[in-house]
């Protein structure tokens, strides 16, 4: 793998993001509970965030927890709540002293997630905030459409009349954020599930059938070479 020849392709993207798909059937193949998956997710998630900056990928925004996985079994959601916990706590130890800014979209004032993770999650959006490296955004509890009626809602509140696409955006979970390039979404489902719908309006789609515990480095560097060897348009003609 010549990670150097792909960190220096002017195609490269800038932004990518993970639709962490298949922990279940990841676990369920190995006749282990759905949680035995979801920790060896979590695991493969911190390899791949530092992979990917060391890629020199400037943004990545990674799918956690939508706002439809409540109905889940309770244990499995207590399972996974912990898991972001853990992560958050993680986050502060590695990169306060780093040039790493983390987002968390997602409705973080809703009661049903514990009060630790929704105060973790505060605290490590502000306590980075003012970073300017890497930057990495974790969805939790999020949802595209709720932040569309979020983002009108606030639009309201503020009295705006017209709207146009800049102001939307400024009032986005992702408004610092470059523009969504390239969406992996794992285990061979192929639909967006309520993923950033307004950021992905231009994005380019791939779903490899690797499960997520299971998607490699060598999985990664093997989707960013289809990602490059595609043509963006942007509703244009072929140059
Ligand atoms: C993704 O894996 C993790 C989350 C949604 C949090 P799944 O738990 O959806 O795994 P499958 O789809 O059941 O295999
Ligand atoms: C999407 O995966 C949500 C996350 C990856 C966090 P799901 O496994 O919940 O999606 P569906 O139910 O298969 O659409
Ligand atoms: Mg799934």
């Amino acid at each position: 793998m010549n990670i150097n020849k792909l960190k220096a392709d002017p195609r490269m993207p800038k932004h990518i993001a993970f639709i962490i798909d298949g922990n279940g059937r990841w676990a369920k193949k190995r006749h282990l509970i759905r949680s035995v998956g979801h920790k060896a997710g979590f695991e493969n998630l911190k390899k791949q965030i530092q992979f990917v900056q060391d890629l020199g990928i400037k943004n990545l925004s990674m799918y956690c927890f939508s706002c439809e996985n409540w109905k889940r079994p309770q244990d499995e959601v207590d399972y996974l709540m912990q898991l972001f916990n853990e992560m958050l706590d993680e986050f502060k130890a590695e990169y306060l002293n780093k040039d790493i800014r983390v987002i968390i979209s997602g409705d973080m004032d809703d009661e049903r997630l514990p009060k630790i993770v929704r105060e973790k999650a505060k605290e490590i959006v502000e306590l980075t905030k003012n970073k300017t490296g890497f930057i990495v955004n974790a969805c939790i509890n999020y949802g595209g459409r709720q932040e569309i009626l979020k983002v009108t809602n606030e639009l309201i509140k503020e009295g705006v009349k017209v709207v146009d696409e800049a102001t939307f955006n400024s009032h986005l979970y992702t408004a610092d954020m470059l523009p969504l390039d390239f969406i992996i979404r794992t285990s061979g489902e192929e639909r967006t599930s309520n993923f950033l719908m307004w950021q992905s309006a231009y994005s380019e789609w791939y779903f490899p059938k690797s499960l997520w515990p299971s998607f490699s480095k060598k999985d990664l560097v093997k989707a960013l070479k289809i990602y490059m060897n595609r043509e963006r348009r942007f509703g244009g003609v072929k140059k």
